[in-house]
Parts: C-alpha cells; sequence; structure tokens
C-alpha cells in the first residue's frame, strides 16, 4: 500500500491527534522517547552558542530539551501541522530562545549555511522525498554544521520485525482509539515505519543529499535509530 504523504494529508492527521499526542508518544514507547531525542544530542553534541533548526518540530520536544539542557543561541522549530506548533506553544510560554513558525520540510523557508545544527524527530519518515528534505536540511546548514536525526525505523531481523509489526499494527492503533479515537492514524504510523528504508540504506540517502561523516546507532533492537552526520 502506497501512503499518501502530500502536507495536505500529513497535517490534517496530525492535527487530529496533537492533543494527545504527547500521551500516546509516552504510552506507547514507555517514556523511552525522552531518553532517545537525549541521548542523539549527546551523540551530535551540541557547541555552546548553536542556532538550531528543529524540522518537523511537532510539539516541541527537541526545543524544549535543547533550551533545558545545553547553552543554545537560538532554536527555531517548524511543523506544517497548525495543532502541533499551538501545542508547542502552550509548554513552551516564556521562553525567548524558542521560536515556532509553520514550515515545510521540503521547502525550508531560510537562506543558505545559516544553522549549526539541524534536528528531526520522528518527521522524515513522515514526507513524501526524503532526498528533498535531507538536501533542503544540508542547504541551510552552515559548512561544519551536524545533523541529527531520530527515526523509527523497522528492524534487520526478520523474527523481531515480525514481532514489532504486530505491535505496531495491533497494539498501537487499539491504544491511540482508546486514547485519542484515532486508531487510523496510528495505522498510517505503523505503516510508514514498515515503508522506511532500513537503516543502512537510508545513510546512503543521506550521502545522496551532501552529508558526510554519517554514522547510525540502533536502539531498541533497531526499531528506533539515531543517524548522524556533518555537512562539509
Ligand atoms: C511524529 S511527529 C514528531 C514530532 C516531534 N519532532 C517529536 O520528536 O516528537 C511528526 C511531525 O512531522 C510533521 N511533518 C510531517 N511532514 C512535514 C513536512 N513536510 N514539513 C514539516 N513538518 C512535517 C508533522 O506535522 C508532525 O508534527
Amino acid at each position: 500500500m502506497s501512503l499518501d504523504k502530500t502536507p495536505q494529508k500529513i497535517s490534517k492527521l496530525f492535527d487530529g491527534v496533537a492533543y494527545r499526542y504527547d500521551l500516546l508518544n509516552d504510552v506507547m514507547t514507555g517514556f523511552s522517547h525522552r531518553i532517545t531525542r537525549k541521548l542523539g544530542l549527546n551523540l551530535v553534541g551540541v557547541k555552546p552558542n548553536s542556532r538550531i533548526l528543529d524540522v518537523a518540530t511537532g510539539t516541541g520536544d527537541f526545543p524544549i530539551l535543547l533550551t533545558k539542557s545545553h547553552n543554545v543561541k537560538q532554536v527555531i522549530g517548524i511543523d506544517i501541522s497548525e495543532n502541533m506548533l499551538h501545542f508547542a506553544k502552550l509548554r513552551t510560554k516564556n521562553q525567548s530562545k524558542i521560536v515556532y513558525e509553520y514550515g515545510n520540510a521540503l521547502e525550508l523557508n531560510f537562506e543558505a549555511n545559516q544553522f549549526d545544527l539541524i534536528t528531526i524527530g520522528y518527521g522524515i519518515r513522515n514526507v513524501p522525498d526524503t532526498l528533498k528534505v535531507l538536501t533542503e536540511m544540508n542547504r541551510v546548514t552552515k559548512s561544519g554544521g551536524k545533523l541529527l536525526i531520530v527515526e523509527a525505523t523497522p528492524p534487520q531481523s526478520k523474527y523481531l520485525n515480525f514481532l514489532t509489526h504486530f505491535y505496531f499494527k495491533s497494539i498501537v492503533p487499539l491504544v491511540a482509539s482508546l486514547l485519542a479515537h484515532n486508531g487510523e492514524a496510528y495505522r498510517y504510523f505503523a505503516e510508514s515505519v514498515y515503508q522506511f528504508p532500513i537503516a543502512p540504506k537510508f545513510c546512503k540517502i543521506i550521502n545522496s543529499a551532501g552529508w558526510v561523516n554519517i554514522k547510525y546507532k540502533p536502539l531498541y533492537f533497531g526499531t528506533v535509530t539515531i543517524f548522524l552526520a556533518e555537512k562539509p
């Protein structure tokens, strides 16, 4: 089944689950998504006074974490879902270092060579053209700047693949329909994980977009992967 990932479709999907997104994330990952972002930031290394772009920011987990635990200059969070941005803004009142804006990852509304670090958490699998987004992110990054991607990925072992497929396809939509009355949206999320390339293949796509020094770290039996890269 090919998934419709046009921004119109995806923004509607996330608009519909925004009010329960944080709760569902905690329940479905057993809070591990919080640790994963922290680990990603530690691995990429956040330089003091960095200017950071968080693409597909959702309800703002990366900007909140970055301003709490790192000495950053500014974090701009962009997203195509107005409802996700609404909840992000509610969570970060009085934080002058964070700016949230409507913005599409496929056409970043920024001039070239602006950011020290680009982050994208659980966002890249929702775009229709990953190469285009990776190329856009590369364009707006300064030379020597870094990229951090955290994404849900299909495990490489076929036994684990079978088990996690069951979890994502049966349990996740069931919990989502109970908590957010939106099993449909989470059926999409499950399918999108399984259509995402395995980690080594995705590293090649990152490289095609102009990034170098690409590394990846599979976590939780490969169901989540942290990808790191650098702009030459
Ligand atoms: C699963 S949520 C992740 C939110 C957040 N980054 C996190 O770590 O929890 C995916 C987000 O990607 C956003 N998104 C999907 N396609 C996008 C695009 N083309 N441009 C910008 N944001 C997009 C969705 O609206 C949604 O808020």
